[in-house]
């Protein structure tokens, strides 16, 4: 289904463009744009009426209408929650919302206003946000069902959208090229650990690299304790399955500038290791990929759109397992940094396999580092699933971020890295311990040992996607499994440094 929905920018009204049915976006407390069309108008006001519909942000209704033979036979009605409220978020998942209900109600065609009346955004800026939405909703992961949905792919036509008009079909094309990328590493992302263990994201990424002109590198364990990664190695050593750090990076950039690099923790399953999650919380485990999942889409998105810039993406995959082999609770390993860190709790390895990454990640001499972690269940309390937390050594990066986010729909929401904190990862026997003393201010303290291996000089900033990740059950925007969460946000984030120097 990757190629679900298709899509058409078209001159004409949405109302005549011949689809089964058009979407009316509606605000909260507004009255309706009704169509020309009395009867039509009728039909619509009197369901509206009657089902009470208010217009709440991604509340949807179909209404069927008097059958004529120059308009389509229902309207999709989309809320979109208050004009004051309005922002790119709300219309990203008002889009993913529109695909995923007609699907639910078996539509084939659907009519979309390019630009809801009255948001204050540039057309480019909405074809953009409504095609990349609709992708992310109509994806589904089907691939271990006996008998997958058969059905055709959703065409969607953008009314009032001239097609000729280049910064409309440039918006088009940069929306499919990142929901296909989403898309294709979504189908990895959302499978299980006893397939998607590191090898398989070592040829995953092999593969990626040679069909989209990227060059590639993979260092085993032999090479990981080679260059000193004893923390990353501490993580696999309770797994039949040897870790991977894969590096890719975008050919053909401007030469002499410094990367852009992007690295992901890539944990295939956490099991937790000696410190053993509980049942429950292990369940949806193989989620722990995720981070180094939307460095790979970002990866192929960075390829098909050329940026000029070279970008550099790192994926540190390992499988948390509590094998024989494991690494103990107070064990002490040496870092390729120099440092040493007291592994107390087996459970916190995210930050053990990126801080050898980040270690090696620096011999690149970045422009900047960002790096995508689902390190935390803390900031799951603290945010749930609506932000991810930023923490960064640079407050103009952070600013970038956020602000990258906010025109992609994709929220971060910062928190502070004082110095204060530090004191949490001391220990008597080594220079680190991995887990906070006192168990609070745990996205902090994660993002604090992070740190503890950047070097104040390199712009960096640390992305904790716990909450953001992933859905576990299907929501009205969000098909279950990997989102991917990050992956438009960092395209956005380059698209604008594209044009900095
Ligand atoms: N992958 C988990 C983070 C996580 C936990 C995400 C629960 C979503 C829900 C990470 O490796 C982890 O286990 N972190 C520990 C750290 C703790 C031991 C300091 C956590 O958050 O419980
Ligand atoms: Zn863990
Ligand atoms: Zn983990």
């Amino acid at each position: 289904m990757k190629k679900n929905p298709v899509f058409t920018l078209s001159n004409a009204d949405p109302w005549s463009v011949g689809a089964e049915a058009s979407v009316l976006f509606v605000w909260e407390s507004q009255k309706p744009d009704l169509p020309a069309d009395k009867n039509a108008a009728t039909a619509l006001r009197r369901w509206i009426d009657r089902k009470r519909f208010a217009g709440k942000a991604l509340e949807t209704g179909l209404v069927p209408l008097p059958p004529a033979k120059d308009r389509p036979a229902h309207v999709l009605l989309c809320g979109l929650g208050k004009l004051s409220e309005f922002t790119p978020t709300v219309l990203d998942r008002a889009a993913s919302t529109i695909a995923r209900a007609a699907i639910k109600h078996a539509l084939g065609s659907l009519s979309v206003p390019s630009l809801p009346r009255g948001a204050s955004l540039a057309p480019d800026a909405a074809l953009l946000l409504l095609a990349r939405g609709m992708r992310f909703g109509a994806y589904e992961f089907q691939e271990y069902k006996s008998s997958p949905s058969t059905r055709e792919a959703l065409r969607v036509t953008f009314g009032g959208c001239p097609p000729k008009n280049a910064t409309l079909r440039k918006a088009l094309q940069r929306a499919e090229v990142e929901s296909e990328a989403i898309a294709e590493v979504r189908d990895f992302a959302n499978q299980p650990g006893n397939v998607a263990n590191p090898a398989a994201v070592a040829r995953f990424a092999r593969q990626l690299a040679k069909q989209y002109g990227l060059d590639c590198e993979v260092l085993d364990d032999n090479a990981l304790r080679r260059k000193g990664c004893r923390a990353f190695l501490a993580v696999s050593a309770g797994s039949h399955t040897r870790p991977a750090l894969v590096t890719l990076k975008t050919r053909g950039a401007r030469k002499g500038q410094r990367p852009l690099v992007v690295i992901g923790k890539t944990i295939t399953f956490d099991a937790g290791g000696i410190s053993l999650k509980p049942s429950k919380s292990m369940e949806w485990m193989r989620y722990d990929k995720c981070g180094g999942m939307t460095v790979l889409a970002l990866m192929i998105v960075a390829a098909r759109l050329k940026f000029r810039r070279p970008v550099v993406g790192m994926l540190a995959a390992a499988e948390n397992m509590p094998g024989g082999g494991a690494t103990r609770p107070g064990d002490i390993v040496r870092t390729a940094s120099g440092k040493t860190v007291e592994i107390l709790n087996t459970d916190a390895e995210g930050r053990l396999v990126l801080a050898d990454t980040l270690t090696l990640a620096a011999a690149l001499k970045p422009a900047a580092m960002v790096d995508l972690a689902t390190l935390t269940g803390a900031v799951l309390l603290a945010l749930g699933h609506e932000a991810a937390a930023v923490l960064a050594n640079n407050e103009d990066l952070s600013k970038e971020l956020i602000a990258a986010g906010q025109s992609t729909g994709d929220r971060l929401w910062p928190l502070p890295l004082w110095r204060d904190y530090a004191s949490e990862l001391h220990t008597p026997f080594a220079d680190l311990r991995n887990i906070g003393a006192a168990g609070s201010a745990g996205v902090i303290t994660g993002a604090w040992f992070l740190r503890e291996f950047v070097s104040d000089d390199i712009p960096w900033a640390h992305l904790d996607i716990s909450g953001t990740a992933w859905t576990e059950k299907p929501g009205a925007w969000a098909p279950p499994g990997a989102t991917l969460f990050g992956t438009k946000l960092l395209s956005e984030w380059i698209h604008q440094r594209e044009t900095t120097p």
